[in-house]
């Protein structure tokens, strides 16, 4: 049996259900879903439990919604570093910057901190068949996932805007890819619908128990800063799944009386696909949806947010805000952050880079605050767009001299001339 009680709850009218049962909106109103904790019948010395295990997403299984530990799917997730960066905070004026890089997990983002937990629950729920609609990096954590548990896999993509790393590694795991000639938003629709009337299993973010997995990367940071508490949490936000995870677990930090501090969430989106940032800017009581979302950072390429109420949820109870970056800031932003700090990161990563820059030259954010970005995806996923834009390699013949002419010309006449 698992540590603690847990039971689906609607985030808008209370609803409860059984998490026993495969839902994932309230059947009485459509609203989202989480899961809810009580956290009465946790142990109370959680934190030294914690602190013998190793830092990954199943040191915190007690605060997992997963009923016999033993049976996880794991490819080891979790555990990600957490890189001070000295002279990217020179560079921009900050004095504490840390990013949290999500690019080290096993299938290069954090997108499997939610599956190891999502695809468990799958199994759990004997489920034979999972899905899901994507940008690519879901699409390529769940096609590994789901190989390991040697179940089947559908993943709908939308043709042409997937990086290219994150549509071989779906196909490689042996995923049936299907690349729908629309959007992000419109494979989700069709997904959506055929897991409602067949016995696939969904794992998009609007899946609460995926969101689990991704809360723990919030308990990983105060770990890593030994109980200290960011001021301000950076993070890229597409479907908006992340941020309401990633505050989800800070409050329920607090709620256990293990921190009495809480960050401000703050989320970067791409200026072509900006319903939050753009809605909250104005003021609006729902979000805008965009119609025809584009950015280079395709990861991020979404117009019709499902999690948007958890997010805009998690931005107004943290007195966060949503900020927007343009094309060229996201890759300036990543060509800094790897020659800066030797971090490559994909561009919906540098996302959060972007805003950084942006939001600390415009005073948002102090010099002396504490500020953790996170970094969501390894930029080896996405190497086109960096050798369309970088310098390509030199050629020269096979020789000493040739390569040397290209190293240090001038040193080459030198040598030449003392020795002539
Ligand atoms: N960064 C990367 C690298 C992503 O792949 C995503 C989402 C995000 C940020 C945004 O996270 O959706 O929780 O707000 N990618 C999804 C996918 C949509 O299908 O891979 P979010």
């Amino acid at each position: 049996m698992a540590d603690v009680d847990f039971h689906l709850e609607c985030i808008d009218c209370g609803a409860r259900y059984d998490p026993n049962q495969v839902i994932y909106t309230c059947s009485r109103c459509s609203g989202l879903l989480s899961v809810e904790y009580n956290f009465s019948s946790l142990p109370e010395d959680l934190d030294q439990t914690w602190k013998k295990r190793t830092l990954s997403v199943w040191r915190y299984r007690e605060l997992l919604p997963i009923g016999r530990i033993e049976n996880k799917v794991s490819l080891g997730e979790g555990g990600t570093s957490l890189n001070e960066c000295l002279r990217l905070s020179e560079e921009i004026g900050l004095k504490n910057l840390y990013v949290k890089n999500e690019g080290e997990n096993p299938t290069g983002s954090f997108k499997d901190r939610g599956m190891t937990v999502g695809v468990t629950k799958a199994v759990e729920l004997g489920m034979t068949k999972v899905a899901c609609a994507s940008t690519g990096n879901t699409s390529a954590s769940l096609a590994a996932y789901a190989a390991r548990a040697g179940i089947e896999c559908i993943v709908l993509i939308p043709s042409g805007k997937v990086a290219f790393g994150k549509l071989t590694q779906a196909i490689i795991h042996g995923a049936k890819v299907i690349q729908i000639r629309g959007n992000f938003d419109e494979a989700l629709r069709i997904v959506r619908k055929i897991c409602h009337s067949h016995p696939i299993y969904l794992l998009n973010s609007l899946n609460p128990f995926r969101l689990e997995g991704q809360k723990t990367a919030a308990f990983e940071i105060r770990d890593q800063l030994d109980g200290r508490i960011p001021n301000k949490i950076v993070v890229p936000v597409g479907n908006a799944g992340n941020i309401s995870a990633l505050w989800k677990g800070f409050v329920e930090l607090r709620e256990l009386g293990l921190t009495d501090k809480a960050p401000q969430m703050i989320g970067i989106q791409a200026e072509g696909a900006a319903p939050i940032a753009d809605s909250l800017k104005k003021k609006l009581r729902r979000v805008r949806f965009v119609d025809n979302p584009e950015t280079v950072a395709t990861a991020i390429r979404i117009g019709s947010p499902v999690n948007w109420k958890k997010a805009v949820r998690a931005v107004k109870e943290s007195q966060g805000l949503v900020e927007k970056v343009s094309d060229a800031e996201i890759l300036e932003a990543q060509k800094l952050l790897a020659q800066q700090e030797g971090l490559f990161v994909e561009p919906a990563s540098a996302a959060s880079i972007a805003g950084l820059i942006k939001l600390t030259r415009m005073g948002v954010i102090g010099k002396d605050e504490l500020v953790v970005c996170i970094l969501t995806g390894h930029g080896l996923k996405d190497p086109n767009i960096i050798l369309r834009r970088c310098p390509r390699p030199i050629e020269v013949e096979a020789s000493e001299d040739a390569v040397i002419n290209v190293i240090m010309p001038e040193e080459k006449q030198a040598v030449k001339i003392a020795g002539s």
